[in-house]
């Protein structure tokens, strides 16, 4: 940590970091400790395992993790490293399995983490005692999150608390999934989370973004509310005053909640917002319309966009048909992943109802700007010229973004 704290003194407030804390593997390995394995992390959606025996497995950093449905209904998280010597225990992606068998001398562990089988072993081998090594996990609203702290974790219903009112609105539980995306980004994972704070490069690389959305939520709130000028933020407010106050009417959340001083000291950083996407757009789509049947507990379209933030690592969207659920993951010091998996009415049938298409475009396409202009930013990072730049005034939630992430590096 002593060069951690050597790096901080380097920092200026209200410019970017300085180069060392994107290339110093000293700091990744500090920042996978302190802060991504003490988050709770949202990985997918229940509805990718639904029988027992189904299982995916998410690698972030050095860590693999199976999640797996049991023959008892009961999804568990396992890491994926066989008791015996530490090989990876399933290779695949995702599948379905009676048994998770070692590729290496075949022990067999059952869908609940049981050590069912291991060949020649001393009488004294107790397999009870040898079975996989769990990983907290929860699922809440059909969402599945995982903890990959060693010890015991924040308390997972203090963290989802002030998140329950929108996320219980749009109902992700009674949600299935339409498509997932993968977008692969050769940056460190910081600049891919600080370009999601910040919407000030929307206009130059998001037009199909800007085409859908009202030009004065770009500059307010595309990035959350205060982001911007108190200016633009009051004028926004204001003008979407009738629209808010036809929501409270409707019953419609629309409560901003912004992580407060206490949260930020425990280093959390949640946020919800709900803002109508404007143009007269009902939706987030190519032409502004419905690509699926409505979610959640919506009696008619109202044509709002919801932003629910766990932490930078996940968020979710949602317009009145369909969810964005958005990954971000560091893989290593210059190479993260971001994945999206969109959620539809787990009712809706796919070419009738929606196309997958469709609902996937508006997101997908910014998405893949979003993963070359990160690119671009790592590429002239690295150059022997750089020099933390000032950030505008519409790039407040990047300055919170350091503060929440030197709060986290500098917790006990
Ligand atoms: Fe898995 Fe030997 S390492 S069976
Ligand atoms: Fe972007």
């Amino acid at each position: 940590m002593l060069e951690f704290n050597h790096l901080l003194k380097n920092y200026q407030e209200g410019k970017t970091l300085p180069q060392d804390f994107y290339t110093n593997s000293n700091i990744f390995s500090e920042e996978m400790k302190r802060i991504y394995f003490k988050q709770w992390l949202m990985v997918d959606h229940i509805s990718r395992i639904p029988n027992p025996g189904d299982y995916f497995v998410f690698d972030a950093e050095k860590e693999s993790i199976i999640v797996i449905r049991g023959r008892d209904n009961e999804v568990r998280a396992f890491y994926n490293v066989c008791t015996h010597r530490g090989s990876r225990i399933c290779l695949d992606e995702e599948g379905s399995k009676k048994l998770l068998v070692c590729p290496y001398h075949a022990w067999s562990f059952s869908a609940e983490g049981e050590l069912k089988a291991a060949r020649f072993m001393p009488e004294d081998f107790k397999k009870e005692e040898w079975g996989l090594r769990e990983c907290h996990l929860k699922i809440y609203e059909g969402l599945i999150f995982i903890n990959l702290s060693l010890g015991e974790p924040m308390n997972f219903n203090e963290f989802i608390k002030p998140l329950k009112e929108m996320m219980e609105f749009h109902q992700t539980s009674k949600s299935k999934i339409a498509i997932r995306k993968k977008y692969p980004t050769h940056a460190n994972f910081k600049l891919v989370l600080e370009n999601f704070q910040e919407c000030y490069h929307c206009p130059t690389a998001h037009p199909e973004l800007c085409a859908v959305q009202d030009k004065d939520w770009v500059v307010a709130m595309g990035a959350g509310i205060g982001t911007a000028p108190q200016k633009e933020t009051d004028e926004y407010l204001n003008k979407i005053k009738p629209w808010v106050e036809e929501c409270k009417k409707n019953g419609t959340p629309s409560e901003v909640y912004l992580e407060t001083d206490e949260g930020l000291k425990k280093g959390l950083n949640r946020y919800v917002d709900r803002t109508p996407i404007g143009n007269g757009n009902l939706s987030q789509t190519k032409d502004g319309k419905p690509a699926s049947s409505l979610m959640g507990q919506f009696k008619d379209f109202d044509g709002g966009l919801t932003q629910v933030s766990f932490n930078p690592f996940g968020c979710c969207y949602f317009t009145n048909d369909f969810g964005v659920v958005f990954i971000f993951k560091p893989i290593s010091l210059f190479e993260s992943e971001v994945e999206l998996i969109w959620l539809v009415n787990e009712k809706a049938e796919e070419n009738k109802d929606f196309k997958p298409e469709e609902v996937s475009y508006i997101w997908d396409v910014t998405t893949a700007h979003d993963t070359t202009i990160i690119e671009n930013n790592q590429e002239g990072l690295l150059s022997q010229s750089f020099k933390p730049g000032v950030l505008s005034e519409n790039e407040s939630a990047v300055t919170y973004f350091y503060n929440w992430y030197f709060t986290n590096m500098q917790l006990p």
